[in-house]
């Protein structure tokens, strides 16, 4: 399906950018896996030389929180594929700050998050569609959260250590807004810009958080990164070509 897709993933080691990854090699598209972890790409390629040639990856240590990270990313790849069709970004920096309470956040890691995730989305996004433009076109994933789309489920935090910061809903929320932004900004120039706000995957959260969750689901509960990596296939497929500027809810009926 994707064989003369050239994807760029960045975050490509995480849950969501490895298993899109895996998907992508699966589809036989070619793959520019981006991190700031090398030894976690070293890995990742590993298991994906099981579905492709050694010859459709390319691993590129990147800080995307950066301009000179994002242009150098960009241009490295160009140099590598001589094109980049598709870009995912799954890239999740996080200050030392991040799922902090409410009462305890600080502004100055408070600007440093919204910097590098809702920032470093907004230039990422400057630059790739700068590159597909000279290109002809192509398709940009953003990665939001169903905590952009409405307020926690507050009550499923009680009894753990975790809860869903209030930063994370307002860069979320923005993740929808700039893509909705920039799918009009650039009509006419055959440029989609989609984002899906996935529910909470699964990554050995306490018991009493996954029963509550599973609770406020219809079938599943709690994701597995598949759930999510098979939608961004199908986004940057010719299938969707009339898919543009949209947020789609992978959430199992979480938001219901
Ligand atoms: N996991 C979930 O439950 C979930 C649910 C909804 C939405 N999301 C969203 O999906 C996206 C990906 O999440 P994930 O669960 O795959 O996260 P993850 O933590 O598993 O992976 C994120 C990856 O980003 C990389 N990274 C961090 N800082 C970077 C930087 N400065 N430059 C380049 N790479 C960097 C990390 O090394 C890591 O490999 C995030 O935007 C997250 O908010 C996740």
């Amino acid at each position: 399906m994707l064989s003369s897709e050239v994807v760029l993933i960045t975050g490509a080691a995480g849950k969501i950018g490895s298993s899109t990854a895996i998907e992508i090699a699966k589809n036989n598209g070619k793959l520019i896996l981006s991190d700031i972890s090398n030894q976690d790409l070293i890995i990742l390629k590993e298991k994906i030389v099981k579905y492709t040639k050694k010859e459709n990856i390319f691993l590129i240590k990147s800080d995307v929180t950066t301009t000179e990270g994002i242009e150098n990313l960009i241009f490295e790849s160009k140099k590598h594929f001589s094109k980049i069709t598709s870009a995912i970004h799954c890239a999740y920096p996080r200050s030392t700050q991040w799922g902090k309470s409410f009462e305890e956040i600080k502004l100055d890691l408070l600007s440093q998050d919204f910097k590098s995730q809702l920032g470093g989305a907004i230039i990422f996004s400057q630059k790739i569609i700068d590159h597909f433009l000279k290109e002809g076109g192509g398709k940009l994933v953003h990665i939001s959260s169903i905590q952009g789309i409405g307020a926690p489920k507050f009550e499923h935090y009680e009894n753990t250590n975790m809860n869903s910061p209030i930063e994370y809903s307002a860069i979320k929320a923005g993740i929808i807004s700039i893509t909705k932004w920039l799918a009009k900004y650039y009509k006419n120039k055959n440029i989609r810009v989609n984002c899906i706000s996935p529910g909470g995957i699964y990554d050995s959260q306490p018991e009493v958080f996954v029963n509550k969750y599973r609770k406020s689901c219809t079938n599943i509960g709690l994701l597995e990164p598949i759930d999510i990596s098979g939608m961004i296939v199908y986004l940057i497929s010719d299938n969707a070509r009339s898919i543009n500027g949209q947020n789609l809810i992978l959430d199992d009926g979480w938001s219901l």
